[in-house]
């Protein structure tokens, strides 16, 4: 699948699926700007991607902060002639709690990292994209998004937030050819599942384990998803096979979410 475009911004690119994207697109012959707050996981993932013989930037970027934001895109343009391919990765999963008991810091923190990161950087990249009659975004939803999880109304209300701002970005982006899409994936294996597993455990007050199936029961195959078939989905979104897929969500959660 060939896709379009020299250069790709993944934010949160410093671990887990963020960085299996940006070795992904690094595979497909993209050059990959990393926005992530972690600087030695970016350093990680910058390793990781020299196999592929593409140029690579790290920068410490905080997706929530508009100057900051600002900062990266303008550190990325002055490397690379322009963005082709945003895919705004980076989230927090926020607190597990009723959501009487949630706090408005908690709220804003998670809505900032997870939904307004993703508004700053595409507003920050839409018009240049525009501009040039090119462009391809791809945000990072959730199945929750979709489907609530109790005890989690930040993260599910900032991911399904972002099934709204990706629908406007498409209708906008269209007439331009700048595509918009979002993947929501299931509960995929690595360290961030099992933190969520653990808080969920201890709110519940049950093993660890008994979550973990529980999650895993969700789905009809009754298994995780892996990082890389959320990361094979994001390259078929920007590729030309989908260049007539926009305003589209994309589960990749191997059966839990079906609508
Ligand atoms: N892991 C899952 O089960 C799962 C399921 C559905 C959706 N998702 C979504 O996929 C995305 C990636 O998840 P993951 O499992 O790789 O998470 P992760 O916690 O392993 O990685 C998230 C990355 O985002 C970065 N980040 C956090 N706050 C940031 C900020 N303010 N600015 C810039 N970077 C920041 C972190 O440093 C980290 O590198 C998230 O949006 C998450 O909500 C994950």
């Amino acid at each position: 699948m060939e896709i379009n475009g020299d250069t790709a911004l993944v934010t949160g690119g410093g671990r887990g699926i963020g960085r299996a994207i940006c070795t992904k697109l690094a595979s497909r012959g993209l050059d990959v700007v990393v926005a992530d707050i972690d600087d030695d996981g970016m350093a990680e993932t910058e390793a990781e991607l020299e196999a592929h013989g593409v140029r690579t930037l790290s920068v410490h970027t905080d997706v929530s902060d508009e100057a900051s934001v600002r900062d990266a895109v303008t550190a990325a343009e002055a490397e690379f002639d322009a963005i082709d391919v945003l895919v705004n990765n980076a989230g927090i999963a926020g607190p597990t709690k009723d959501v009487e008991d949630v706090t408005v810091e908690e709220w804003d923190a998670t809505l900032g990292v997870n939904l307004r990161g993703a508004f700053l950087l595409s507003r920050e990249l839409m018009g240049k994209m525009k501009e040039r009659g090119y462009g391809r975004i791809v945000n990072i939803s959730s199945a929750s998004g979709k489907r609530p999880v109790p005890q989690r109304s930040p993260y599910t209300a900032s991911k399904s937030g972002l099934l709204g701002l990706t629908r406007t970005l498409a209708v906008e982006g269209g007439p331009h050819d700048v595509n918009a899409n979002a993947v929501c994936p299931g509960s995929v294996a690595g360290p961030r599942i099992d933190r969520v597993i653990e808080h969920e455990a201890e709110a519940r007050g049950l093993s660890a384990e008994t979550v973990a199936d529980e999650k895993r029961a969700k789905s009809p195959r009754n298994e995780f998803v892996q990082p890389e078939d959320v990361a094979e989905t994001v390259a078929y979104l920007c590729s030309t096979a989908a260049d007539r897929v926009t305003g589209q969500s994309l589960n990749v959660s191997a059966g839990k979410v079906t609508y």
